[in-house]
């Protein structure tokens, strides 16, 4: 790649979260990073500047990086798009079609259609799609996933996945809460995440229909009182059916007086045993147990920490680039949680459970 098999040269588009992208690239001695862009021109001046990207490798415009990768003055193999999520259709499929492949932050799209069609541009040009599902590159998700895959759990038939936030909107006023630029409120935006790792360590069934409600009243009153707009959800909660029987509930919100500043659960429930992962002190770290049966008792197993390193995404993508095998997280798992994202949207406007096609 960009001359040599086992090195992978990456640009990254969009420098908000882009810059874990780099931090993240920066580890991987298989990869450097060889454009950036942004079109916020001193964020893109910051950024080169603390990841030392020098100033002809600096791009305002996704076109024109994707223009110098194609025409190989870049020597550019690879893109992160970590834009807003109207931008992540567009612009992969821009870049796929240019021979590059592409990590696309989630959702994956705002839409399944537009899914749909990165899926069948990243297939067609013959180039890796992956997803930035980053809840599950950590060693303790890696670790449930093995156990979740053992079959030690036996036959899993039910989960209950949540990310509720007190009061957290996002850029409020900017584009995470206009319909139109992101496909939504929390339930796009963190439910993507918990609602993938539930179905991964599920073992990725197939969902077939949705009964969701989805709420704004906090979000509107704020935006009213600011004077900002507002026009997505701040909570939303699903009923998810699968092939085969399993089911699975999810809850996201930005907002909601629920006492506590994040919540997140993740319960996975089969007839064997189950997993319950948790966010401990209303942060960012999580603790996990597996629970069960053995000699005539209850008994439960504390997940410490994973024996082997986990990759990052970022190192992930880049290693299955080089290997030439599929990422952890493809975009067609992507794909598969748009469905149920596609679902609840449709469910909560008309009132009423959906089946889901695909
Ligand atoms: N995986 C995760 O845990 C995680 C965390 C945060 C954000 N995200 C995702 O990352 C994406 C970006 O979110 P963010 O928080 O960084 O948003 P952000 O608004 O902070 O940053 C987006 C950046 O893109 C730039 N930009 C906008 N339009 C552009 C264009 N046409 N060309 C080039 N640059 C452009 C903006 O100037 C900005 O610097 C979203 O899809 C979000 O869902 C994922």
């Amino acid at each position: 790649m960009a001359g040599r098999r086992d090195h992978v040269c990456v640009g990254v588009i969009g420098l908000g979260m882009g810059r874990a992208h780099l931090a993240g690239y920066a580890k991987s001695p298989r990869c450097t990073v060889a454009a950036i862009c942004d079109t916020d021109a001193e964020r893109l001046r910051q950024v080169g500047e603390e990841f030392h990207v020098e100033e002809s490798r600096r791009f305002t415009s996704a076109e024109a990086l994707i223009v110098a990768a194609k025409s190989r003055r870049a020597g550019i193999d690879a893109v992160s798009v970590v834009l807003p999520n109207v931008l992540h259709a567009p612009v992969s499929i821009r870049a796929l079609r240019a021979g590059l492949h592409v990590l696309c932050e989630k959702p994956l799209a705002m839409t399944v259609r537009q899914a749909e069609r990165m899926v069948a541009e990243a297939r067609k040009a013959r180039r890796t799609l992956a997803i930035n599902l980053s809840f599950r590159f950590t060693p303790q998700s890696r670790a449930l996933k093995e156990i979740a895959d053992s079959g030690r759990l036996g036959r899993i038939y039910y989960a209950r996945t949540r990310w509720m936030r007190e009061r957290g909107m996002p850029g409020f006023g900017g584009w995470f809460g206009t319909k139109r630029l992101s496909g939504g409120g929390p339930v796009i935006d963190l439910g993507v995440h918990r609602m993938d790792l539930a179905m991964w360590l599920m073992g990725n069934p197939k969902p077939v229909s949705v009964s969701a409600a989805t709420y704004d009243l906090i979000g509107s009153r704020v935006a009213r009182e600011q004077a900002k707009p507002f026009d997505v959800e701040d909570l939303g909660a699903a009923f998810v059916r699968f092939e085969g029987g399993a089911s699975l509930v999810l809850e996201a919100s930005w907002a909601g007086y629920i006492g506590k500043r994040e919540d997140m659960v993740t319960e996975i429930l089969g007839d064997r045993g189950g997993i319950v992962q948790r966010n401990l002190g209303e942060g960012y770290e999580f603790e996990a147990r597996v629970h069960g049966e053995e000699g005539g008792a209850l008994v439960e197993t504390v997940v410490r920490q994973r024996l082997e390193p986990a990759p990052s995404p970022y190192e992930d993508f880049v290693d299955a680039l080089v290997e030439r095998r599929e990422p952890l997280a493809p975009a067609v798992h992507g794909l598969q949680v748009q469905r149920v994202l596609d679902g609840i949207y449709r469910s909560a406007a008309l009132g009423r459970e959906v089946r889901l096609k695909g």
